[in-house]
C-alpha cells in the first residue's frame, strides 16, 4: 500500500516549487513576535541523502535542486531556502537535501513547535532520528490526514499546516481536501498549504473547486509547469495555499518567473499565480 519513497525524488523540481513556497510562507510568518505552530501530514524522512542508493537511481535532483542551489542570481526571497540547502551542504557538494520538515525547522524559532505525522514505519523511524534532540519537534507515526484534524488548534492559535501526500492512490485527492475542511472548521486563523502534482488539467482544478466548496478562502495557487508538451507523467508542480500569510503573493511573485527560467525544459516551462478565490 505505501509503496511510495521520497528518497528517490527528494530536491526534484516539484519539490523544489513546493519548499520554495513553503519557505517564503514560513518565513512571512515567523515575521510576527509571537510563537507559532508547524504541521505537516506527510512528512517523510526529513532529510535525505542524496548520495544514496534511491537518490542516485533516478538523479531527478540534479534537474531541481542542482540547477539552482549554487547560482549567484538568486531572487533575494528565494535566498533562505538556499541557505538551508548550502548549510546542509557544508562540503560545496550536493550530497543532502532538507526535506520539508527540516526546512521548517530552520526557519523556525526556539520558541516554535513542529508536529510531523509519517505513516511509513522506516520513514518515521528516519524521521525521529533526523530530528533527535530537537525539543521543538513532535514527530508522530499516525494517519496525517485524521492526525491533522485531531491535533489542531494549537495552543499558539498561529502557524502553518503542510499537506504533501504522494497521491500514489487516488483516495488522497479526496483526503487533502476532507482534511484542510474538518482543520478548517476547528483552526480558521490557520494557514494551510497543499502540494499536488500536475499530470493533466483535470484533478488540480477539481481540488481547487472542491477547496472552495469547503468554505475555504481566500485561496492563493502556484503553479510551476516544467514541461508543457510533455506527454505522460508530472508536467508540473503546484501548491493551493488557503489563508496565506499577508504578502505571500508578492512574494511569490518576485521569484516564480525566475524559477521557471531555470527548472523549465526550454521554452516549454510555464507558471502561474492567481486567486483561485478571493476574501
Ligand atoms: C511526498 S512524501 C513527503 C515529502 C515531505 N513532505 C517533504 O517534502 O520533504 C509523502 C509521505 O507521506 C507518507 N504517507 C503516505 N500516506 C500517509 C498517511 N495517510 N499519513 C501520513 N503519512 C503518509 C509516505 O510514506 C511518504 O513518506
Amino acid at each position: 500500500m505505501l509503496s511510495y519513497r521520497h528518497a528517490f525524488h527528494a530536491g526534484n523540481f516539484a519539490d523544489v516549487l513546493k519548499h520554495a513556497v513553503l519557505t517564503s510562507a514560513l518565513g512571512l510568518l515567523a515575521r510576527k513576535d509571537k510563537p507559532l505552530c508547524y504541521y505537516e501530514s506527510h512528512a517523510g524522512e526529513g532529510r535525505y541523502d542524496l548520495g544514496g542508493a534511491r537518490a542516485r537511481r533516478t538523479g531527478e535532483a540534479a534537474q531541481g535542486i542542482g540547477r539552482l542551489w549554487e547560482r549567484a542570481d538568486v531572487p533575494d526571497a528565494l535566498l533562505p531556502y538556499l541557505r538551508a540547502v548550502r548549510a546542509a551542504n557544508p562540503a560545496g557538494r550536493l550530497a543532502a537535501y532538507p526535506g520539508s520538515p527540516a526546512l521548517a525547522a530552520a526557519l523556525l524559532r526556539p520558541a516554535d513547535r513542529l508536529v510531523l505525522m509519517e505513516l511509513n514505519a522506516a520513514d518515521h523511524a528516519a524521521l525521529r532520528a533526523t530530528f533527535r534532540g530537537d525539543r521543538r519537534v513532535a514527530a508522530h507515526r499516525r494517519d496525517g490526514y485524521e492526525g491533522l484534524v485531531a491535533l489542531t488548534p494549537p495552543a499558539e492559535r498561529r502557524g502553518l499546516a503542510l499537506l504533501d501526500p504522494s497521491y500514489e492512490v487516488v483516495g488522497d485527492w479526496k483526503g487533502v481536501v476532507e482534511a484542510t475542511a474538518a482543520a478548517w472548521a476547528r483552526w480558521p486563523g490557520g494557514c494551510y498549504a497543499i502540494w499536488y502534482p500536475i499530470l493533466d488539467d483535470a484533478m488540480p482544478l477539481r481540488l481547487a473547486r472542491a477547496l472552495v466548496v469547503a468554505g475555504l478562502r481566500p485561496i492563493l495557487r502556484v503553479e510551476l509547469v516544467r514541461d508543457g508538451a510533455q506527454p505522460l507523467g508530472l508536467k508540473g508542480s503546484g501548491v493551493l495555499v488557503a489563508n496565506p500569510p499577508w504578502t505571500l503573493d508578492r512574494e511569490l511573485a518576485s521569484w516564480l518567473p525566475w524559477l521557471t527560467g531555470v527548472l523549465g525544459v526550454e521554452g516549454r516551462g510555464a507558471w502561474r499565480l492567481d486567486w483561485v478565490v478571493g476574501e
